[in-house]
């Protein structure tokens, strides 16, 4: 049944991009256009949009054309945070952080929006929760290639950042094989190690190193050493960026102090290859995939999920749910409170039964 009180929405893309937000858009406003006779609106780069008024009509022809399509034709945003908004800065040139709550709403209300589309990872989700209490009424539509959203089994972004990533560790055993080095390969995914597993697994990669298991360094070296001692002439090591060692710390790039989430990680490919080819005596080079991960379009899985996720979305307003976060659970669509998800990462659990089939085919995670 349609709820009366929906005419007109909103659609936004938050945090960092990802394959298939285009697609989601597409089945989010086709389903808002065709099946219920809703205007749609499209949110500029974000909750950004959302405070500075960069709002626009969104017709037939802008979602069309657009499944296949890498990025999101809205933009995108990961720094600004309706609940603590960087308005300027201080005579030492620190940020000056104010509550924009009220700003973001009076865009929602101005345009005459009936509910919001959210589109975006844990800071987005903590963000649309943080609105709620004035008045917001949203759903939202789980997307990262880190699959670290809490409640839900997969993530759209995740399945073509994992073929992606596989392809170049492809590429890299090719070159490792002919000039018997280890080659050390860092992958994205914060704090979570889905990305780093699921292509670690899928390429074959002779070491995995994940944030939820640290890794010894001394075991790391035995296990290179033994792999040229069996005339394994070279060795894959595909490691996440927020990796660390038993007795150290995670390598921190650089500090966002105006993003939800300000960490970004990166450069723990650089110090381990370094260590790798100092204690083992074999040549060694690390490699960043970094945002190609993000980048270009999504796969087929994708693509059919994207397209579900968004026509479910829209679902969910059209019967009244607000405030609900559409899941996968169990391979169907199911949804929880927004407010669930909100500062939260689902991390690999390390009896997780990927690792256990990984140990089993000879894959060292470095414990
Ligand atoms: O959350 C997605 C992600 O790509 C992470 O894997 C990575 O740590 C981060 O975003 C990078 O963010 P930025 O686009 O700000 O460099």
């Amino acid at each position: 049944m349609v709820a009366e009180v929906i005419k007109r929405i909103g659609i936004l893309t938050g945090g960092g991009d990802c394959p298939g937000i285009n697609a989601v858009i597409r089945a989010v406003a086709k389903t808002a256009m065709f099946d219920y006779g809703w205007e749609c609106f499209g949110v500029e780069d974000g909750f950004l949009g959302l405070i500075e008024d960069h709002v626009r009509p969104l017709a037939r022809e802008d979602v069309s054309n657009i499944l296949t399509r890498g990025g999101t034709i809205l933009g995108t945003s990961n720094k600004a945070n309706p609940r603590r908004y960087a308005v300027g800065k201080d005579s030492e040139g620190n940020p000056i952080f104010e509550d924009v709550r009220d700003r973001a709403m009076a865009t929602f209300h101005k345009h005459g929006l009936d509910a919001l589309v959210v589109i975006g990872g844990d800071g987005s989700m903590t963000c649309a929760a943080g609105m709620i209490p004035q008045g917001l009424r949203c759903v939202g539509v789980p997307k990262t290639i880190d699959n670290d959203l809490m409640h839900t089994h997969v993530t759209f972004g995740f399945q073509t950042a994992v073929e992606t990533a596989t392809e170049a560790l492809d590429r890299l055993h090719t070159t490792a094989a002919s000039h018997h080095r280890i080659m050390v390969a860092e992958l994205m995914g914060r704090n979570a190690g889905w990305l780093t597993l699921h292509a670690g697994l899928a390429s074959g990669s002779d070491i995995i190193l994940i944030p939820e298991i640290p890794y010894d360094i001394g075991k790391l070296c035995d296990f290179c050493r033994d792999r040229m001692k069996h005339r394994k002439s070279f060795t894959i090591v595909a490691i996440s960026e927020g990796a660390r060692p038993v007795d150290g710390e995670q390598v921190v790039d650089q500090t966002i102090v105006d993003s939800p989430d300000p960490i970004r990680l990166g450069g723990i490919a650089q110090v381990l290859h370094r260590q790798l080819e100092m204690c083992s005596g074999i040549e060694a080079r690390a490699v960043v995939l970094g945002h190609i991960q993000r980048g270009g379009t999504p796969c087929a899985a994708d693509r059919v999920l994207a397209t579900r996720l968004g026509h479910a979305a829209a679902g969910l307003l059209a019967a009244g749910r607000f405030n609900r976060l559409v899941v996968v659970q169990q391979g169907a669509l199911t949804s929880v409170p927004i407010e669930e998800v909100a500062d939260q990462q689902r991390l690999v659990e390390p009896d997780n039964e990927l690792i256990k089939a990984a140990r089993s085919v000879g894959t060292c995670f470095g414990d």
